[in-house]
């Protein structure tokens, strides 16, 4: 079975709260570790930027839910590949709050010092993840 990542960004609709972000976290934590799918989530009030990784199958399988999920809109893919190893195997789905969102790591990857994934391209946007999946490990 392939392993392949998903990047995608979408932007977070109106009267979205904190114990939705909790509903989409637990979710996300129980069905992932299920389907051996990994990854991040990142969010502030205004966007989600979310990497998945996993087998082909288990991957588009779980972004067709996340599509058809009315807690979010415009959702737009900004980078899909093959993969020969995962970055994020110890996360079923780890979660980034904003506070880890710095002004420095937005410059560094995009052209605004805020958090704006359509700023950003596909590679940007996994560069970013990264990192921030850097300050975890380092937390
Ligand atoms: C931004 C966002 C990210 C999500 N990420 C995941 C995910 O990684 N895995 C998952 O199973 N569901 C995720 N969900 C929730 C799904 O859209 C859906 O509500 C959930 O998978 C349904 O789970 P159930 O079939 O167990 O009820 C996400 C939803 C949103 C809005």
């Amino acid at each position: 079975m392939y392993l392949v990542r998903l990047i995608y960004t979408s932007e977070v609709c109106e009267g979205f709260g904190p114990s939705d972000i909790e509903d989409i976290i637990e979710k996300a934590q129980k069905n992932n570790h299920a389907s051996n799918v990994t990854g991040l989530l990142c969010f502030n009030s205004s966007y989600f930027l979310q990497c998945l990784e996993g087998s082909r199958q288990a991957v588009n399988a779980t972004y067709h839910k996340i599509l058809n999920d009315n807690r979010h809109r415009n959702i737009i893919m900004l980078n899909y590949c093959e993969i020969y190893e995962r970055e994020f195997e110890n996360w079923s789905m780890g979660y980034i709050p904003y506070s880890k969102i710095t002004t420095p790591l937005n410059l560094k990857y995009s052209g605004t010092s805020e958090f704006d994934p359509l700023a950003m391209s596909g590679g940007s946007a996994h560069k970013l993840m990264m990192a921030l999946r850097d300050t975890l490990v380092n937390q």
